[in-house]
C-alpha cells in the first residue's frame, strides 16, 4: 500500500474511532500516536519519499497527527465526563425515581396508638390534660391521704409554677379532670406522659407514658372490668393469652388488684421473661373508691365506675423486647428506622 492510501485510510479510521472507557481511550492513542502506532510508523516510511514530494507529504501528514491527536483528547474528555456523573448517555424518563428516606413512627407511639385503638373501638373517648399538675388533680382528689409516701420528695419532681406544684405522677389526674367537668356515663383513657423521681437505668426511668382507662356509669361491675382487660390483652397480644388479677392496694380504687398476663414467650410454661412463673404483670386496676367519685362531684350511691392504668414501656417491652430502656429515649435513628414496619428484632 503506498504512503498516500496509507494517510487516506488513516485518516478515515481516526475520524470514525469512539470509545466507551478510559482503556479503549488509552488503546486508540497506543494503536495509532503511540511508539508503535500506526503515524508514527508512517514518518519512519517517510524517509523514502522523494524529495519533491516530501513538502505536499509533510504537510499531510502533520495534519492526520494533529488530528488524531484532538481524536484522543475528544474521546477522553466524553469518557471523564460520563464516569463522573455516573449518568447513563441517554437519558430514560420511565426510570422509576429513587426512593425519598421517609421517617417512621417512634415505638412508644406504635404502641401507644395500638392500646388507644382497642380502647377507641370499645366506645372510649381520649382526654389530655397538663403534665404539670396541682397536688389535688395528682393526690388529693384520689383519696391520697396527706402523708402518702407516694407524695413523698422520693417519687414526685416538685416544681415552682403558677400552673401547678408537680410534674404529674400518673394520668389518673386526667381522669379527676373529666369526672370533674362532665357527667356520666363517662368511658375514657388518658394516654400521656408522667414523671417520677427515679434512678435512670436500663429497666427504669424518671419519665415514661401511661394509658390509664376510666369508665363510671349506673352499675358498672367489677366483672366488667375483668372482661374489658381480657378483651383487651387478647387483642393486642393474640386470643390464647389470658389474664388474672391478684388484689392489691391503690387508694384511689376499692377493691384493687394487680393483672398479670400469661407468659407471650412460653405460654405459662416458665421461662426468663416470666421469671419462671409463666405470668407477667401488665397494670393495675380496680373499681373506683367512693370517696373519689364524691371528691369528683359523682354521687357514688349513683354511680359506679372501674379505672385501670398500664405502662406504655411496660406493654412495648413485652412487644419488642429492647434490651435496655433507655434506648426510647435516645432517639438515635439507627435504633428507631427499625421500627419502621411496627416489628423489631432484637
Ligand atoms: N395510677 C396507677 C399508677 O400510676 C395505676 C392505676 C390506675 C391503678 C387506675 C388502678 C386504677 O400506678
Amino acid at each position: 500500500m503506498n504512503l498516500q492510501t496509507r494517510i487516506e485510510a488513516l485518516e478515515a479510521e481516526v475520524g470514525a474511532a469512539t470509545a466507551g472507557n478510559a482503556d479503549e481511550v488509552e488503546r486508540f492513542r497506543v494503536a495509532t500516536l503511540g511508539r508503535n502506532g500506526s503515524i508514527t510508523a508512517l514518518f519512519e516510511d517517510f524517509k523514502q519519499v522523494p524529495p519533491d514530494e516530501k513538502r505536499a507529504f509533510g504537510q499531510r501528514m502533520n495534519r492526520l497527527k494533529e488530528l488524531a491527536q484532538n481524536r484522543w483528547k475528544d474521546l477522553l474528555a466524553a469518557v471523564e465526563k460520563n464516569t463522573s456523573t455516573q449518568e447513563p448517555t441517554t437519558a430514560d424518563p420511565t426510570r422509576p425515581a429513587l426512593a425519598e428516606p421517609v421517617g417512621s413512627l417512634h415505638p412508644i407511639t406504635l404502641v401507644r396508638q395500638r392500646i388507644t385503638d382497642v380502647f377507641a373501638r370499645m366506645g372510649y373517648t381520649v382526654s389530655q390534660g397538663p403534665e404539670v399538675e396541682d397536688d389535688h388533680h395528682n393526690f388529693s382528689a384520689l383519696n391520697f391521704p396527706p402523708d402518702h409516701p407516694a407524695r413523698d420528695m422520693q417519687d414526685t419532681f416538685f416544681v415552682e409554677s403558677s400552673e401547678g406544684s408537680a410534674l404529674r405522677t400518673h394520668t389518673s389526674s386526667v381522669q379527676v379532670r373529666v369526672m370533674e367537668s362532665s357527667t356520666p356515663p363517662i368511658r375514657t383513657i388518658s394516654p400521656g406522659r408522667v414523671y417520677r423521681n427515679e434512678a435512670i437505668s436500663a429497666r427504669a426511668h424518671c419519665m415514661f407514658h401511661q394509658v390509664e382507662g376510666l369508665y363510671v356509669d349506673k352499675g358498672v361491675s367489677f366483672a366488667e372490668l375483668k372482661g374489658t382487660l381480657a378483651h383487651f390483652v387478647k387483642s393486642l397480644f393474640g386470643p390464647e393469652v389470658t389474664i388474672r388479677m391478684r388484689p392489691s392496694y391503690f387508694p384511689f380504687t376499692e377493691p384493687s388488684a394487680e393483672v398479670d398476663m400469661s407468659c407471650t414467650v412460653c405460654g405459662g410454661k416458665g421461662c426468663n421473661l416470666c421469671k419462671h412463673s409463666g405470668w407477667v404483670e401488665i397494670m393495675g386496676c380496680g373499681m373506683v373508691d367512693p370517696a373519689v367519685l364524691t371528691n369528683c362531684g359523682i354521687d357514688p350511691g349513683e354511680y359506679s365506675g372501674f379505672a385501670f392504668g398500664m405502662g406504655v414501656e411496660r406493654i412495648a417491652q413485652l412487644i419488642y423486647r429492647v434490651p435496655d430502656l433507655r434506648l426510647y429515649w435516645e432517639n438515635d435513628v439507627r435504633f428507631l428506622e427499625q421500627f419502621s414496619d411496627g416489628a423489631f428484632r432484637a
